[in-house]
């Protein structure tokens, strides 16, 4: 039958566009805040029409020793220039990419997972220590 993992790909965001690639420091001071990015489409754009889009990135943390991830936040992109018009013809469009802003307490990885409304779904990692 088969789990929702399996259907998760995974490549370098440098050269597959679908990659969330996320960028904050290595290494950060436990309690501080820091800043996370995330973005789809990084290195090589992805496609933003009606027809071929990134619908959301979801962001978790998971703390080294733990066997639970921790949701950081999911986040909708749901303007592709629909219109009444016809597709592709609206006003406004919802880029890939989103900023927040932690604090955690010790040493972990970030995961980001994305969705394509047709190629979809992608995932990366990132450690960060403190
Ligand atoms: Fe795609």
């Amino acid at each position: 039958m088969g789990k929702i993992s399996d259907h998760i790909k995974e490549a370098d965001w440098k050269s597959e566009k679908h990659v969330p690639a996320i960028e904050c420091p290595d290494r950060v001071t436990a309690g501080e805040p820091f800043t996370v990015i995330v973005s789809v489409g990084k290195e090589i754009p992805h496609p933003n029409t009606t027809e071929h889009h990134i619908r959301w990135i979801s962001l978790y943390f998971h703390p080294k020793g733990e066997n639970q991830v921790y949701e950081v936040g999911h986040y909708e992109f749901n303007a592709h220039a629909e219109s009444v018009k016809g597709a592709n013809e609206g006003p406004v469009l919802t880029e890939p990419i989103i900023q927040t802003t932690l604090r955690i307490k010790g040493d972990g990885v970030l995961h980001a997972v994305e969705l394509c409304n047709i190629h979809g779904l992608w995932q990366s990692t990132k450690e960060v220590a403190v």
